[in-house]
C-alpha cells in the first residue's frame, strides 16, 4: 500500500445559489519519501486537495489514506493530532503571526502540541538552524524579507515534525534565488529525513527536486510525469483501456444535485454522469451514465 492513497474523491461545495464541484472523482497514489508537484489551472482544485489531506477539509465523497489511517474515518480526536503532529502546512502568504517574532513563531506549535522546557527551545534552535535564520531570531515578520519569511514558515510547519509536508505555492511570491532556497529545503527534507512531500505551484523550477509531476484539471488528475509513474487504479485501468474516452471526457457543469445524487454533463457529448453520492465514511461513489 502507497504511503499516500486517495481514490475516487469527490469535493462539492454547496451555496444557497451555487454548487461548485472542485474535484470530481480524483485518484492519486504516493509513495513514502516522495516529492509530488501538482500542477494545473486556477480553479482546478489543488488547494482543495491539499486541504482535504491535511485534514483542514471534509471530502463529500472518496477515500482518503495516509499511513495506513483512512482520514474520513478519524475521530476528532484523532483528527486533531493528525492535523498537529502528522502533516505541515506551507502556505503562499506565510500566515506568521506579527506580533511575535521568527523565534517565537516557530515555538507556537510546540506549545499547542503542549512540548515543555528545554525540549521546546532546543528543537526551535535546530529548526531556525535548519532554515538558516539563526541570526535573526529576534525579527518580527514584518523586518524580514519575503523570503526570509517563507523560511520561518518552513521552521513552522516542520516544528512538530510531521511526515507529511503540504505546501501551497511556497515560491509563488518568492524571487528566483530565494525561489532556489526554498526549493533546496525540501530536497534536503526528503533526502535527509524522508519526508513526503506535496507541492501545489505554477513554477515549472519545481520539477528539478520533484520524483513526479501531476496535472490537474477540473477537479482530476489529468496528467502523470516522473520518474517513476503514479500507480492508481484508475491509471491501471487506464492502461487497460478499461475507461473508454466517454468515461474520461470532462463533465463540464453541474446540473442538478442533491445529498443523493449529481448530474453532471459529459463534455462534448450530449451524454451526463449520474453520480450517487453514498456518504457512509470512506466507501464508494457510483457512478452511471444515463440518456
Ligand atoms: N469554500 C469554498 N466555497 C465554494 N467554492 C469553493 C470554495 N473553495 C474553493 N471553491 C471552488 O472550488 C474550485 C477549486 O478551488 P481551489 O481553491 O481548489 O482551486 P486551485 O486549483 O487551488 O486554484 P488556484 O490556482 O487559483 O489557487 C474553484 O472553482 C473554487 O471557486
Ligand atoms: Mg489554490
Amino acid at each position: 500500500m502507497a504511503y499516500i492513497e486517495i481514490e475516487d474523491l469527490i469535493k462539492v461545495y454547496k451555496s444557497k445559489a451555487l454548487e461548485v464541484v472542485a474535484l470530481r472523482g480524483l485518484y492519486m497514489a504516493v509513495e513514502k519519501g516522495e516529492i509530488v508537484a501538482i500542477m494545473g489551472p486556477s480553479g482546478s482544485g489543488k488547494t482543495t486537495l491539499l486541504n482535504i489531506l491535511g485534514g483542514l477539509d471534509i471530502p463529500t465523497a472518496g477515500t482518503v489514506i495516509v499511513n495506513g489511517g483512512s482520514l474520513t474515518g478519524f475521530t476528532e480526536k484523532e483528527m486533531v493530532k493528525y492535523r498537529r503532529d502528522g502533516v505541515g502546512f506551507v502556505f503562499q502568504f506565510f500566515n506568521l503571526v506579527p506580533t511575535l517574532n521568527a523565534w517565537e513563531n516557530i515555538e507556537l506549535p510546540l506549545r499547542f502540541a503542549g512540548v515543555g522546557g528545554k525540549k521546546r527551545t532546543t528543537r526551535v534552535d535546530y529548526l531556525i538552524d535548519l532554515v538558516g535564520l539563526k541570526s535573526r531570531r529576534g525579527s518580527k515578520p514584518d523586518e524580514l524579507s519575503g523570503g526570509e519569511q517563507q523560511r520561518i514558515a518552513m521552521a513552522v510547519a516542520l516544528a512538530n515534525d510531521p511526515e507529511l509536508i503540504l505546501a501551497d505555492e511556497p515560491t509563488g511570491e518568492l524571487d528566483t534565488e530565494t525561489g532556489k532556497q526554498v526549493l533546496s529545503i525540501f530536497k534536503d527534507l526528503k533526502e535527509k529525513y524522508g519526508k513526503t512531500i506535496i507541492i501545489v505551484t505554477h513554477d515549472e523550477r519545481v520539477a528539478q527536486i520533484a520524483d513526479k509531476m501531476c496535472t490537474i484539471v477540473d477537479g482530476t488528475i489529468k496528467e502523470e510525469k516522473g520518474k517513476k509513474s503514479i500507480k492508481t487504479k484508475e491509471s491501471n485501468k487506464r492502461k487497460k483501456g478499461e475507461i473508454n474516452k466517454s468515461d474520461s471526457a470532462e463533465p463540464s457543469k453541474l446540473l442538478k444535485s442533491d445529498n443523493k445524487w449529481m448530474i453532471l454533463p459529459i463534455e462534448g457529448t450530449d451524454r451526463y454522469l449520474k453520480i450517487e453520492i453514498v456518504r457512509k465514511q470512506g466507501k464508494k461513489v457510483k457512478e452511471k451514465e444515463i440518456p
